[in-house]
């Protein structure tokens, strides 16, 4: 009996309703399969090959596909490896910067990856596969010897009828366009490995972006940062009056722009009840940062990173827009409602000799939402 051409109503059927003894050496591969199905409650009532005589040349334009398919996945998920690695991932400024495309890339060449692959398992399974309808009823219970016997020869039939043995070209495309993606798959995994995140990167001037902000005087050869409008200009204790509040930047070169966007602070003049109130309330870390009825505080929300800059004077709390988090100002930013779990980072202040704000010395912890082991 001759495995491809099987139909229900061939003899190997009526010998299962008797039973098929196993060990007849006359039993074809297919013969077991089709025995292991009908034990399982499987009946296998068409069966056929998609191409009756093999290596037609539509089978192998079928199979150029295929591996082309493969091919494309796997250029797509080196592209990705490729990109991971490589692309300059940091953040730079400028309408040059390549930085800004690294995210789209990486989805991109995973996305051709992943879609190529099941492309081609689809072609390929509806293309190149026997054709075959089966009917099974569900069981309950452990498998028997003979079944895991029978299961070994369905799996290894499976196997020789998914052409891969004699098809090499498919078996190169295959190893070629699934060995990228599977890589592609393992590099965010073991990337994210790799990278000590307490050991900060460094800019030219020693400064970690990554723990600082523009108002660290190493980013001003030393000195204290002025705070700045957006227009760039100082701002002086008597330019906000009391329950004003006003957004300031780090002056120092870039320091209005995204190239410094976790620096953007809230200066606020408290009245004096609750300047009171606040230094009353003020966590050791935050000693010291008021000058006067001044207090600034980061306007980076420590949930998610919008800017929670909707002063509300009468209860005293910084609203942030995105999911609603409150901090009350009078007690260190902490937060009263919302998602948001810390505290707003407080900036120390002071004026300079011309009688300027400046920040005393950076943010003491970290701005924004938590990273690491934070
Ligand atoms: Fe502020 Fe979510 S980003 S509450």
């Amino acid at each position: 009996m001759s495995a491809p051409t099987q139909r229900a109503e061939t003899d190997l059927t009526r010998a299962g309703e008797t039973g098929v003894d196993l060990s007849d050496p006359r039993l074809t591969r297919f013969d077991l399969v089709r025995e292991g199905a009908r034990r399982n409650g499987i009946e296998i009532v068409l069966y056929e090959p998609r191409f009756p005589v093999p290596g037609s040349r539509v089978e192998r334009r079928l199979e150029r596909v295929v591996a082309l398919l493969f091919l494309i996945a796997g250029a797509a998920g080196l592209g990705f490896v490729i990109a991971y690695i490589w692309w300059p991932w940091e953040y730079e400024f400028g309408p040059d910067s390549l930085s800004k495309f690294y995210t789209p890339v990486l989805g991109v060449t995973l996305g051709v990856s992943l879609f190529a692959v099941a492309l081609a398992l689809v072609a390929w399974v509806k293309k190149l596969l026997p054709h075959e309808i089966a009917i099974e009823e569900r069981h309950d219970g452990a498998s028997s010897d003979d079944d895991r016997q029978l299961m070994e020869a369905t799996l290894a039939n499976a196997g020789q009828e998914s052409g891969v043995s004699r098809r090499p070209l498919l078996k190169g495309a295959l190893a070629l366009g699934l060995a990228p993606v599977g890589l592609a798959v393992a590099a965010p995994l073991i990337g994210g490995l790799i990278r000590d995140p307490h050991r900060p990167m460094y800019d030219e001037v020693g400064v970690s972006r990554q723990f600082h902000t523009g108002f660290h005087p190493g980013l001003n050869g030393g000195r204290p940062v002025r705070l700045v409008r957006e227009d760039g200009t100082p701002i002086r204790p008597e330019d906000v009056s009391v329950s004003g509040q006003i957004t300031v930047f780090p002056g120092i070169p870039g320091g209005t722009t995204n190239e410094f966007a976790d620096s953007p602070t809230l200066l606020i003049h408290l009245r004096q009840a609750d300047a009171d109130e606040l230094r009353e309330n003020l966590y050791e870390l935050n000693q010291g940062s008021m000058l006067g009825n001044f207090v600034a505080y980061s306007k980076v929300c420590t949930h998610a990173g919008c800017p929670p800059s909707l002063y509300e004077q009468q209860t005293n709390r910084l609203l942030c827009p995105c999911h609603q988090s409150q901090f009350l100002i009078t007690d260190n930013a902490r937060p009263v409602f919302g998602p948001a779990t810390r505290s707003l980072a407080m900036l120390p202040l002071d004026v300079d000799e011309e009688g300027y704000f400046v920040a005393a010395s950076d943010y003491k912890v970290p701005v924004g939402p938590s990273f690491w082991e934070r």
